[in-house]
Formats: C-alpha cells, sequence, structure tokens
C-alpha cells in the first residue's frame, strides 16, 4: 500500500482526450490531458496502476512519476534534472542486487542531448544511492532490472518509474505475422476508431480491407473484454520487478480475467483482396483466441456491391495511401468504391469510420456519396500525420 501516487501515460498524439476517458472508465476516477500524448491520474494503491497497464487499449505506457521540473532549453537545465532526480523518491526501487537503466526521450530545441540527459539523470540516481545507502548502483543498459525514464518534453522535465518496460502496450503479442504485411496499423488507432464509432459488440462491424485483421480483432477484444496486455503479462515490467512486495498482480489480473465474456459472439467480418494477409489475419484471432466470432475472407472490395443493402451497421477501415501499400493511381479509384460500397450495405445511421491522409478526397467523396463527416481528427500514425474521419448514413 502506498499513498497518493501520480501516475503518468502516454499515448498516441491526437487522441489523448479518448484515452483519458478510457482510463476514466476504468478508474472511476478524474484523469488528466497533461500535453501532446500525455496522460496523469493520482492514485491510492499501485493496483489501480496495473488495472490500466493490463486494460487500457489506448495507452502506450504507463509510469509512476517521481519528479517534475521546468525547463528553459539551456544547459542550467541539466543541473535542474540532476537536483530533481537526485532528490526524489527513488530508493525504494532499488535494491544493491539491481541494475538499472534511464531511457530518454526529447522533444523540443534544447541545448542538449537525450544522451546529455541519461547520463546526467543516471549519475544523479547512483549519487542518491550512494547517500542514502552507501553503495553504487549497477548500470545495466541492455537487460536492466529496474527501468527509468527522462522525459524533456519542450519546457517539461519527468522522471518515472517504468512498469511497462522495453516493448510498448502497443504491441499486445498477438500480431506474429506483422512482418507479412507493409502497413499494417497500429492497434491501438484501430482500438480508438472503434471508440469513435461507439463499437459495443451488437452491431455488424466490416472491414473490407482488414489487412492482417487489426481492426476486426481489437474489436473482438473489446467485445469480450479480453485485456489489451492478456497476452503480455510476463513481459509487463511491473510483474518482472514489482515496485512494491505488497503489490498483489495474481488479484487483479484473476480479477481481470475472470470478467472476460469468451462465450461471447459479436459479429465481425474481415476481407482483404490478397490471401497471404487474410491468412495473417486468422493467425493472429487464433492467437488471442478471437478467431470464432470474426469471418476472415478473400474477397474484393468491388464485390461487396452486389451484397444484401442496408445490412452493415459499421464499417471501420484502413484503406490504402499509395504511400506504401497500393499504387498512388488506383488508390482514388479504391477510395470511389469504398464510399459507393458503404453508402450500399450501411444500415440508416450506419457509419463509416477511416484514417487516412487523403482527406480532400474523403470530403469530397462523403459529400457525393452523402455520407456526411460527423467527426473528424488528426493523429499521427509513425511520422504520417493522418486524419480519422467518421461519417454517418
Ligand atoms: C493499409 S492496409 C490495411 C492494414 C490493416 N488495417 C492491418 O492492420 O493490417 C490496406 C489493405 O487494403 C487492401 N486492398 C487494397 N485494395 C483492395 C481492394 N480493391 N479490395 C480489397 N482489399 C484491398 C490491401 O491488400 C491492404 O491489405
Amino acid at each position: 500500500m502506498i499513498r497518493m501516487t501520480t501516475i503518468f501515460a502516454t499515448t498516441s498524439s491526437g487522441i489523448e482526450d479518448l484515452a483519458a476517458k478510457e482510463i476514466q472508465e476504468i478508474l472511476g476516477k478524474k484523469v488528466y490531458i497533461d500535453g501532446p500524448g500525455r496522460i496523469t491520474f493520482n492514485v491510492n494503491k499501485l493496483e489501480e496502476a496495473v488495472r490500466v497497464l493490463y486494460l487500457a487499449r489506448l495507452v502506450k505506457r504507463v509510469m509512476l512519476k517521481l519528479a517534475a521540473v521546468s525547463l528553459d532549453g539551456t544547459q542550467n537545465d541539466l543541473k535542474k534534472m540532476y537536483d530533481a532526480v537526485n532528490s526524489s523518491d527513488l530508493s525504494s526501487f532499488l535494491t544493491s542486487k539491481d541494475s538499472f537503466a534511464v531511457r530518454s526521450k526529447r522533444v523540443g530545441k534544447h541545448e542538449y542531448t537525450s544522451i546529455d540527459v541519461s547520463r546526467v539523470t543516471g549519475q544523479a540516481v547512483i549519487d542518491r544511492i550512494i547517500k542514502e545507502k552507501g553503495y553504487r548502483q549497477k548500470v545495466d543498459l541492455d537487460k536492466p532490472d529496474v527501468i527509468f525514464r527522462s522525459y524533456v518534453l519542450y519546457d517539461c522535465f519527468y522522471f518515472a518509474l517504468d512498469l511497462t518496460g522495453d516493448t510498448s502496450l502497443e504491441r499486445r503479442g498477438y500480431r506474429t505475422e506483422v512482418h507479412l504485411h507493409p502497413a499494417s496499423l497500429s492497434p491501438i488507432l484501430a482500438a480508438c476508431m472503434l471508440r469513435l464509432t461507439g463499437w459495443n459488440g451488437t452491431q455488424v462491424l466490416l472491414d473490407p480491407m482488414c489487412g492482417l485483421g487489426t481492426i476486426c480483432i481489437e474489436a473482438a477484444c473489446m467485445a469480450r473484454k479480453i485485456p489489451a496486455a492478456y497476452l503480455r503479462k510476463s513481459s509487463l515490467q511491473v510483474v518482472k520487478r514489482p515496485p512494491s512486495p505488497s503489490l498483489n498482480l495474481e488479484h487483479v489480473f484473476n480479477e481481470l480475467d475472470t470478467k472476460i465474456e469468451w462465450h461471447r459472439k459479436p459479429f465481425i467480418i474481415g476481407s482483404d483482396i490478397k490471401e497471404k494477409y487474410i491468412r495473417g489475419a486468422r493467425k493472429h484471432a487464433e492467437k488471442i483466441i478471437v478467431h470464432d466470432t470474426i469471418n476472415f475472407n478473400v474477397k474484393k472490395l468491388e464485390d461487396y456491391i452486389i451484397d444484401q443493402q442496408g445490412s452493415i451497421d459499421l464499417i471501420v477501415s484502413n484503406p490504402p495511401y499509395g504511400l506504401r501499400v497500393g499504387h498512388p493511381k488506383k488508390v482514388e479509384a479504391v477510395y470511389h468504391t469504398l464510399f459507393k460500397v458503404a453508402h450500399h450495405l450501411l444500415t440508416d445511421n450506419g457509419k463509416l469510420c477511416i484514417i487516412t491522409p487523403h482527406t480532400k478526397l474523403v470530403e469530397t467523396l462523403s459529400e457525393k456519396e452523402n455520407l456526411p463527416v460527423k467527426h473528424e481528427r488528426w493523429v499521427k500514425y509513425g511520422n504520417l500525420n493522418v486524419k480519422i474521419f467518421m461519417c454517418e448514413k
């Protein structure tokens, strides 16, 4: 048991409000947006942080905030960071046998590099332990027992104990075939699109260009309440190295696992023109045990135009951009077909949600096919700025 602790979580840029809402739903308490891709909230027990780490589909990383200080970008910042870390309450997380590493991230213009930040804050940890416990803490940059994170984000510095580990929560553990596809969607963005459509597991859902099936699989996991980190338990830093001996991880995991609704059979269809992607999608679905509720098949988008009119509630898709997948000239034709198919297949008030950099094209087609845009937002997709559009019939 610990008293009020501040948790620091990261997400994709552009979806902070949705990630904050998701955490709010998990914990039933106020969550704050701290800046681009950053969220904070307070917990009374570390178990609450573990619930977020295990369940949240829109979160990349969960950490325990140990220090924060404002910066001005000059060399003086390094001394400020050293002092903030050196005076933080970090010693209870380290024993004399442990090795540690500081992983740093820096965004903005500063008179120093992220290597400087790691060096200075790492030294502050060592000096603090020498002073308090009388030994020199081992450093291991490859396989540390304890991971601290230093974030220099424009004019703010945060120092935190990592509960997630080196692999972000974006890696769900089911995407074993991801090498097959050059443009597979991040599960976080897939889950974000699904939340925007109001997906609750009772509607009929289609992704007609599903690639390796990320959107369909995230939808099935959401409907069945399969925790986002269900396959990742043993790789979580909080499991490898619990920050407190009183933290009852088994209790949290068992309680949340008993809430999984394996019997639920949401109606989800995924198709793609390429058979090898559908084979990969099926493997992914098997890995996370949702293969019995997703109908994956090889099918051309164009062929949906002869399917039953008004038979689909939600179409959620990540069409080709013509950058990594699909020939640029053919891409426009695919979007025309997608909007035609959506107009034909969707029920009244049915929704089409897509993620794309081709914003002008989508605006034109939404007007042409009478599927007005009801929601739009810019998000970061790797290094690309793309927009999520939600159109409604
Ligand atoms: C950006 S990828 C989708 C990636 C997917 N969201 C995932 O997570 O793996 C676009 C997909 O559209 C498919 N595609 C392109 N043109 C198509 C068409 N005419 N009919 C069906 N699928 C098509 C491609 O094969 C590709 O897998």
